[in-house]
């Protein structure tokens, strides 16, 4: 289990460094990253924001920890139309909103054995995708939230770390 940063942290913003060669240390990283995932429970999360800088992302959709893709170095290949979905952060917790996304992603990454794939999805693994991507440049989905409401939910998440300090 890994430690999350949580937003305001000022290294959640960080740009992650691409990876290029799969060892042994990414794999262990993104087991890692995956078991601290399920534990939290999440659906997605980025290396980032286990404070490791690299171009890491894991991704389970499932209900039952049956559909795991890890995407190193991911890129966009193409991005196909517009759609609005209900999304939280692992970094952001208990802060739930609608972002505007693309409603179709192609993506091509490195899998763990260091092979080079090919990915399209929409829906909740599309939004994750983009939102996990977001992560690696630094960005957060709250970042597309007016400012009234990010200066909200960055008091919220303050308050909230007093009570539970
Ligand atoms: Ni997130």
């Amino acid at each position: 289990m890994l430690p999350i940063l949580r937003y305001p942290d000022p290294r959640l913003h960080k740009k992650a460094a691409k990876v290029t060669v799969v060892d042994e240390s990414i794999r262990k990283l993104a087991a890692d990253m995956a078991e601290t995932m399920y534990a939290a429970p999440g659906i997605g999360l980025a290396a980032t924001q286990v404070d490791v800088h690299k171009q890491v992302i894991v991704i389970d959709v499932s209900e039952d920890k049956s559909g795991l893709v890890t995407f190193i170095d991911p890129e966009i290949v193409e991005l196909f139309g517009e759609c609005e979905g209900e999304e939280g952060c692992l970094s952001v917790p208990g802060i739930y909103d609608r972002v505007t996304r693309a409603q179709r992603v192609k993506v091509r990454a490195l899998g763990v054995d260091g092979q080079s794939f090919e990915l399209e999805a929409e829906g909740l693994l599309g939004a994750c995708i983009q939102h996990e991507m977001d992560h690696l440049q630094g960005k957060l989905f709250v970042e597309y939230l007016s400012r009234l409401k990010q200066d909200r939910i960055k008091s919220r998440l303050a308050k909230k770390a007093r009570i539970t300090a």
